[in-house]
């Protein structure tokens, strides 16, 4: 299995969850400092004040790339640091910090790949109402336009958000992510503005850059059990896919959707022209994936089952709807996460994105899977189910290029062990291990793996 020359091998990580320097140089506190800091919310009370302390370690971070033979690096842009207070003053130091860190790559021959929004929306905007209010759209906008002016002669391809599933759902619906609201209109709010900034953000980053824009959507893969599954099947893609792919690439909410909610909002916050202003023309489409889910309706008897909490929100329980959905249970193996492992389901979704979009280019813009790693008696991390995670999914992405996918190119998550949110540091997903006590750097097994298939481009069968 051969990648083509074009194809672009990279890895990705995320700014609060390995820059630490959480007061450094005039940031300001995001929704993630808040939340980590409040009793309770994160594993161990864990929080990303230091983390890898990637913000002073850039140098040697994208020195051991470039030794991996990394082709590109994904990373995301604390907005607090740019503008600490979400609109107004620009800290010009913060800018400077990814202005250095882009031009280190460039000189390594690394492809920047940056992300506008993974999930630190600075503190300030939230205490207006946050993503379920309107005016921080603008303000998201606003700070798009800053960054490319800064950034935009030197970027390879911008990402406006990550994943607004869940900065939506698992934010303002059930909680387990900053800022941590339990309220389903304000998550369906929520949905609408960062497809709204999305769509204002394309257009701030494409009058000022001329580099590719992206998004990045974590798309559920879903299965149905039971009775009625087709209809659990349904309502979980209209309210976690085609929430965003709908306004983003097609220019409508599915009516679907606007019908399943009708009892928690009668999307009122949609105004005439927003939907002319999301759907933007996208260079790439980006992938997240990491596992399938395993959906159905639930009877309104027993308890329902939440089998994976990362996953169990935008569907399950939202107060007044008629109808609910419950995530079962799913044949393994897991991952430490306790997400199965089913590298067909990245076949299948990414041969189901060009059906659906036959024009749109994609990326995998994650992939990755995180396990107890231990260092071994010889001092190394031998993870081989890494490396096996990492190689079936590797195939069936290549699976989808033979079946005729324009796929452009896969991000390895995780460069580096980091602060995996709720989980803290409990959760390892990098190819290279952090030592949280030292910081220390020491690459895996999978990082030797990655650089071996870098370097041939291809896969044995
Ligand atoms: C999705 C997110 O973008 C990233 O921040 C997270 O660490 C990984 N998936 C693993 O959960």
């Amino acid at each position: 299995m051969r990648f083509p020359e074009s194809f672009l091998f990279g890895s990705a990580t995320a700014a609060y969850q390995v820059e630490g320097a959480a007061g450094a140089d005039g940031r300001g506190p995001s929704i993630w400092d808040t939340f980590s800091h409040t009793p309770g919310k994160t594993w161990n009370g864990d929080t990303g004040d230091i983390a890898c302390d990637h913000y002073h370690r850039w140098e040697s971070d994208i020195d051991l790339m470039a030794g991996l033979g990394l082709q590109a690096y994904r990373f995301s842009i604390a907005w607090p640091r740019i503008v600490p207070t979400g609109r107004g003053a620009v800290n010009q130091a913060g800018l400077d910090f990814y202005s250095r860190l882009v031009d280190g790559m460039l000189e390594r021959g690394i492809a920047p790949v940056a992300t506008l929004y993974h999930w630190d929306l600075p503190q300030v905007l939230e205490d207006e109402g946050g993503w379920a209010s309107r005016g921080t759209v603008a303000a998201f906008a606003d700070y798009a336009r800053i960054v490319a002016e800064a950034l935009g002669d030197r970027v390879a391809m911008w990402g406006t958000l990550n994943e607004p599933w869940c900065s939506a759902y698992l934010g303002y619906g059930q909680g387990g992510h900053a800022p941590g609201r339990t309220e389903p209109a304000a998550a369906l709010a929520a949905v609408h503005h960062l497809n709204l900034a999305h769509g204002r953000a394309v257009q701030a980053l494409r009058a000022a850059s001329d580099a590719d824009v992206s998004v990045t959507l974590n798309f559920h893969v879903l299965r149905g059990a039971g009775e009625g599954s087709e209809d659990a099947v349904r309502r979980i893609d209209a309210l976690a896919n085609r929430a965003f792919t709908g306004p983003m690439l097609r220019g409508a909410y599915p009516a679907d959707l606007i019908a399943d909610t009708a009892s928690v909002t009668d999307w009122g916050f949609v105004e005439d022209g927003d939907l002319r202003d999301i759907r933007q023309p996208l260079d790439v489409l980006g992938v997240n994936y990491y596992s399938t889910a395993t959906v159905r309706l639930w009877d309104g008897t027993g308890e329902m089952q939440h089998a994976d909490g990362h996953k169990a929100a935008g569907g399950t329980a939202w107060p007044g709807s008629d109808s609910v959905v419950e995530f079962v249970e799913q044949p393994g193996p897991y991952t430490a996460m306790g997400w199965n492992i089913a590298p067909e389901g990245l076949t299948e979704l990414l041969v189901s994105l060009k059906e659906q979009f036959p024009e749109q280019t994609l990326m995998v813009t994650e992939n990755g899977a995180a396990f107890d790693d231990d260092v071994s008696a010889d001092g190394k991390v031998h993870d081989e189910l890494r490396v096996d995670y990492l190689r079936r999914h590797f195939a069936a992405a290549h699976a989808a290029m033979e079946a005729g996918v324009d796929l452009r190119g896969y991000f390895v998550w995780s460069l580096l062990d980091n602060f995996e949110w709720g989980y803290g540091y409990a959760k390892r997903f990098g190819i290279v291990r952090v030592d949280f006590d030292t910081l220390e750097r020491l690459p895996k097994d999978s990082a030797r793996w990655y650089a071996e298939l870098i370097r041939t481009r291809s896969l044995e069968p």
